[in-house]
């Protein structure tokens, strides 16, 4: 009944199992976005829009891989810490597997078309009267009392899946216009993305498959308000300091600990890349530019392309340079949010004229 050999599973070689528990993850669009490359004043932009996932974001691809593993071992209970996409997809995937999810939430800090799907899918929701980093630390106490499997990205099998991430952009390019992009930006939260691209492209590179050189600078955006690896990079340290106090209107990456740096920070620093901090205003101008190109996408998405051109009025970035920004949620995640960003309603009669009058 499992399906293989599409999407994430047509990555089968790069990973632990020839198919996961699947709901037919991966293959997302590599988009061109003309008026934001326009504005950027790049040689070429792409939007690689992981919000096109079954449950609308990139963790569906760690849940395919990691859930498998959990299947296989024969766990009773699946947990994990979340902002939001982490337990919408391990609460669909645990479904699948037909496996009893446990999830723990920031009380009032997930967007709500994230809780909805962990509600529907069946999981166990616990408001926990903390931030992101303080769930963690509980549900990782669970996992070492052996009362749940852990699915955050502290669990390796979840990156190997998110390596897909790299190789889909890879191939894409070189089908889009021959070229392998020069750099790679996204948003940063716990640094997974960053430690399972870095490892696709060293896997390739060691395969022979991939030059050192070519290898895509690795370019981490965070919110200002919670910007530890950011602070980490610009003073060039192998290592993060938690922040204990964080905020932004992008709650996908409200994280004070990213539990991955260790793995990310030497992808950054060995691909050339670097990290930036961007405020909430910036992100949600460029949450309105991609809704502009046809792109729509949650607030902590569009972190990457205001990255991209903060980087590129600084000339951090070069004109000449081809880059993809990764789009890690879909819009519908956070209603709210794009309600907000968007333009306001109308009201008017259930006549033609009363609609023509008022436009
Ligand atoms: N973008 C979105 C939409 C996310 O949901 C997350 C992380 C990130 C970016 C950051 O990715 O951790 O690999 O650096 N969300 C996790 C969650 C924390 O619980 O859903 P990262």
């Amino acid at each position: 009944e499992e399906f293989s050999g599409d999407g994430v599973w047509r990555y089968a070689a790069a990973l632990p199992f020839d198919e996961g528990v699947t709901i037919r993850e991966g293959n997302t669009p590599l988009y061109t976005v003309p008026e934001i490359e326009a504005e950027a004043d790049v040689a070429d932009l792409r939007v690689k829009h992981e919000g096109a996932n079954p449950t609308g974001s990139f963790k569906d691809r760690g849940m395919t891989v990691g859930v498998k593993v959990a299947d296989r071992l024969g766990v009773d209970r699946l947990a994990c810490a979340s902002t939001g996409n982490t337990s919408a997809a391990l609460a669909a995937y645990g479904a699948r597997a037909n496996t009893p999810v446990l999830v723990l939430l920031p009380a009032g800090k997930v967007a709500a078309g994230k809780v909805a799907q962990a509600a529907l899918h069946g999981a166990r929701i616990c408001e926990v009267d903390g931030n992101f980093d303080d769930c963690l630390d509980v549900v990782a106490e669970l996992a070492d009392r052996g009362e749940a499997y852990l699915l955050n990205s502290l669990n390796p099998f979840r990156l190997e899946g998110q390596k897909t991430i790299g190789l889909e952009i890879l191939e894409q390019s070189r089908d889009a216009h021959g070229h392998l992009p020069d750099r790679i930006v996204l948003p940063v939260g716990n640094a997974g993305n960053t430690a399972a691209l870095y490892k696709c492209f060293r896997e390739l590179v060691e395969a022979g498959e991939l030059d050192k050189s070519e290898v895509p600078k690795l370019t981490g955006v965070q919110a200002e308000g919670a910007a530890p690896m950011v602070e980490a990079v610009e003073n060039g340290r192998d290592y993060v300091e938690r922040w204990d106090d964080v905020e932004t209107r992008a709650t996908a990456i409200r994280i004070g600990n990213p539990v991955n740096a260790p793995k990310a920070l030497p992808g950054i620093y060995d691909t050339g890349g670097t990290a930036v901090a961007v405020s909430d205003e910036k992100i949600t101008e460029a949450q309105r530019m991609l809704a502009e190109d046809g792109v729509g996408v949650e607030p902590a998405s569009a972190a990457s392309v205001a990255g991209l051109l903060k980087l590129r009025e600084r000339g951090d970035i070069d004109a000449d340079e081809r880059v993809v920004c990764l789009t890690t949620g879909h819009l519908l995640k956070d209603p709210e949010a794009a309600a907000e960003a968007g333009g306001d309603t109308t009201p008017v009669p259930a006549d033609a004229d009363g609609v023509l009058d008022a436009l």
